[in-house]
């Protein structure tokens, strides 16, 4: 059974298909010409497959090696330059197979190529499903910060296989269900309660014909909503950064050697103390979002030799502070958050202290 969710963005809709074998709803043989992105792992372990998914041509293929290093704005050239000269056009499109990284880079490439053409996603990492491949958010990385350059520039469809996931090393499925347990925390009870009751199987027996398609779809229905109403952050969408202000810092502090889902986690349990330590959030309610989060063999505590003024020191460098204030998520309840409020150093070094 294949799930859609639709992303409501008037002229800019798009439906998101979920589910073992999506690759089969690809639009094949739709007459347009498709410029398959992939990074060297998912080439070797699903390139041939996603590619006869498409009717594509191998030489219409753009390789690029694995990891963070190559979201670049000069990779984002290299595609284009690749597709100017096999003469795309307009009337083109990209198609993103891979993580975010390669969602990033061929989104953002499809945003300036020709001014704009269409672009696709398949994500075939957890974190690319739940999170990256909707939304609209493309980027690169330049060595004076992360995501710096980039455009809002909206998928025409995303198609989620979640055969695809079966390779996903055990680490990159705790990245991707730490952006889940956020999305549950922050919007959805009924998620976190599905999350606690099936936390020992999500990554030792990882469900991808049932279980991760169900929770995959929740997600991008919350995410998808959200969007709808803030495509372009200016209140709502704000939400879905919970635990992200205070896991940026672990993990600049970690010089990016910690994995964002691990840093995320670490944030949410320090964001849990502040709403605790304020008197919004309940303690068993933070309680149960961390041991949520440890079930899952996630971190909630800081890492060793990271001091809790420098993590304060490092969150004040944060893209999303507006007028030098810290501004953080905090839920009230699990399944209800708030758009981020300014937080002072004090109340900021006393939640830090409260996960060493
Ligand atoms: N645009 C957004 O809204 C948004 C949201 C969150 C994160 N991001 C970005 O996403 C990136 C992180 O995404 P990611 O964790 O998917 O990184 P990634 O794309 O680098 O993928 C992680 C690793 O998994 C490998 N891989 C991919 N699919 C696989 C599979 N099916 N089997 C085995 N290995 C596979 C990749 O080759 C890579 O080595 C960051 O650059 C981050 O900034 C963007
Ligand atoms: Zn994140």
């Amino acid at each position: 059974m294949m799930r859609k969710v639709r992303v409501e963005l008037g002229e800019r809709s798009y439906d998101i298909t979920i589910g073992s074998g999506a690759l089969s709803e690809l639009p094949e043989g739709d007459g347009k010409r498709t410029l398959l992105v992939m990074d060297s792992t998912v080439k070797a372990l699903h390139g041939a497959r996603i590619l006869a998914s498409l009717g594509g041509k191998p030489e219409e293929v753009f390789t690029f090696p694995a990891g963070e290093a190559s979201k670049r704005p000069e990779t984002a050239v290299d595609i284009c330059r690749f597709a100017a000269r096999l003469k795309f056009d307009r009337k083109c499109r990209f198609a993103a197979a891979g993580g975010g990284v390669t969602g990033d880079l061929a989104g953002f490439a499809a945003a300036v190529y020709m001014r704009g053409i269409e672009f696709i996603q398949i994500p075939t990492t957890l974190l690319a499903a739940v999170d990256s491949g909707v939304g609209g958010k493309t980027g690169t990385d330049i060595p004076e910060g992360k995501n710096l350059i980039g455009a809002f520039h909206q998928p025409a469809g995303v198609f989620t296989d979640t055969r695809l996931l079966a390779t996903l090393p055990p680490a990159d499925l705790r990245n991707g269900l730490a952006e889940i347990v956020k999305t549950a925390v922050i919007l959805d009870p009924e998620l976190f309660e599905l999350l606690e009751r099936n936390k020992d199987r999500l990554v030792s027996s990882p469900d991808l014909e049932e279980l991760y398609p169900e929770i995959i779809r929740r997600c991008c229905e919350l995410k998808g909503k959200v969007v709808s109403r803030d495509e372009k952050e200016s209140g709502l969408r704000a939400v879905l950064n919970y635990g992200h202000t205070f896991g940026h810092a672990v993990e600049l502090l970690s010089s990016y050697t910690l994995p964002h889902g691990q840093a995320v986690a670490v944030g949410m349990a320090a964001a849990g103390e502040l709403a605790v330590l304020r008197g919004v959030w309940k303690r068993e309610d933070a309680d149960r979002q961390n041991r949520l989060l440890a079930a899952l063999g996630l971190p909630v505590k800081v890492p060793p030799r990271c001091l809790a003024c420098d993590l304060v020191n490092a969150m004040r460098g944060d893209k999303k502070n507006v007028g030098g204030a810290i501004r953080v998520v905090l839920c009230s309840g699990i399944g209800s958050s708030n758009l981020p409020e300014a937080a002072d150093e004090k109340e900021l070094l006393a939640a830090w202290e409260a996960i060493r």
